[in-house]
């Protein structure tokens, strides 16, 4: 059997709702509606909606979502901003484009920020604190959101893993003065390439992304119904557009978006089930949690990856360097203990909605098969 780490869910769930898409699309160009169009608008209110906050802005990207949220909380040149060295590059990437620093403190053995390390990083330049909540788990912004609060800082949600995942009951993205979303295609709402969105409680920073996300201009947000104040004062925005076709797609999966965490919650719970009496480190679990990712730390890697795909199963390895190491980033005096650690350690097996419990089984007997005969055959 082969099971492929992401390729199937996009085909498999386009045979799914071919119909719908092909109506969907059918319609944008029928009516010529590619730019800040109806599709946008809906979505826009369909994440705010399922975010449980007011406003919502559609940008092309996850890293734009992260630059304009910065921006629009007014980071600038000579500022800092702390964050994670623990995280996809675009966190700590949108903070140099801005001509910020970023400053990088360590995670816990979750690979979530490691709180108790903020206030030692904060210095007279600090301005925000952007946590991350990587893999679908949420970081503890109760106590993030207090030495925000206590420092007067702005906090930006990196929540591009976790789209739906709460913490007491709040859901993720709703805590932060904005919250940023990818929905790229791997990600688990996600649309037909590149894509991302902005939440915000605000209304001048969601009147503020509006202007960034399009040179500053309004005239095409009004075409959505939305009509800020022309600015009295100009400022550089960029050309970050969520387009219509890619809303339009988003609007659709939007729907059956609470059915597909459940079945990746079914498929996470099939793993630890399945692996649980193995000699391999299974991810630690939140509650409320969504299983963006599905990470086991199984000892030799690429032993484990060659095991397993000489089985037919892909996984996924990555940034086995961790970010502040990389050569030419100009980061490699941050000592952060733990992220060097778990890169080494991460390997991610297929989960996504589409998978068949057949796959699940044999994904499951495969890793068993690794770790036998030390472990016991179940
Ligand atoms: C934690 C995190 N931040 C930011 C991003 C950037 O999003 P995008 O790829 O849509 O630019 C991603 C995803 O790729 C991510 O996982």
């Amino acid at each position: 059997m082969k099971v492929d780490f992401i390729n199937s869910s996009y085909r498999r769930y386009y045979q799914e709702h071919k119909a719908q898409i092909v109506k969907a699309l059918d319609k944008c160009f029928a009516k010529g509606d590619f730019i800040l169009r109806e599709e946008v608008a809906r979505f826009e209110k369909n994440l705010a909606d399922f975010c449980e906050v007011k406003y919502s802005a559609g940008v092309n990207s996850g890293t734009d979502a992260l630059k304009i949220a910065y921006k629009a909380l007014g980071c600038k040149p000579g500022d800092e901003v702390i964050t994670v060295g623990h995280t996809f590059i675009a966190s700590i990437e949108e903070i140099v484009h801005l001509g910020a620093k970023p400053i990088l403190i360590d995670v816990g053995e979750d690979g979530l920020m490691n709180v108790d390390q903020i206030e030692a990083a904060i210095t007279g330049k600090t301005v925000g604190i952007v946590p991350v909540h990587l893999s679908g788990k949420v970081c503890d912004m109760p106590r993030i959101m207090a030495i925000a609060k206590k420092h007067h800082l702005w906090v930006v949600e990196d929540a591009c893993q976790a789209l739906g995942a709460r913490l007491g009951g709040k859901m993720a993205g709703s805590f932060g003065d904005a919250a940023c979303f990818s929905f790229i295609s791997p990600k688990t709402l996600g649309c037909a390439g590149d894509a991302g969105g902005i939440v915000t409680d605000s209304k001048a920073v969601y009147e503020k992304i509006l202007l960034l996300r399009n040179h500053y201009n309004i005239t095409q947000n009004a075409l959505l119904g939305h009509q800020p104040k022309a600015p009295k004062i100009m400022g550089w925005g960029y050309n970050s557009r969520l387009d219509n076709i890619q809303a339009a797609l988003l609007n659709i999966k939007i729907k059956y978006y609470p059915k597909m965490l459940k079945r990746r919650r079914e498929i996470a719970e099939k793993y630890s089930k399945g692996l649980g009496d193995l000699p391999v480190s299974l991810p630690t679990c939140q509650p409320e949690q969504i299983y963006q990712e599905y990470i086991i730390k199984p000892g030799n890697i690429w032993k484990f990856k060659k095991h397993m795909q000489d089985r037919g199963v892909e996984l996924l390895i990555r940034d086995t360097i961790p970010n502040h190491k990389m050569p030419g980033l100009g980061l490699d005096h941050f000592n952060l203990p733990m992220t060097e650690k778990i890169a080494k350690e991460l390997v991610r097996l297929p989960i996504y909605p589409e998978l068949t419990d057949a796959e699940i089984d044999y994904t499951i007997k495969c890793v068993r098969e690794y770790f036998l005969p030390k472990a016991k055959k179940k």
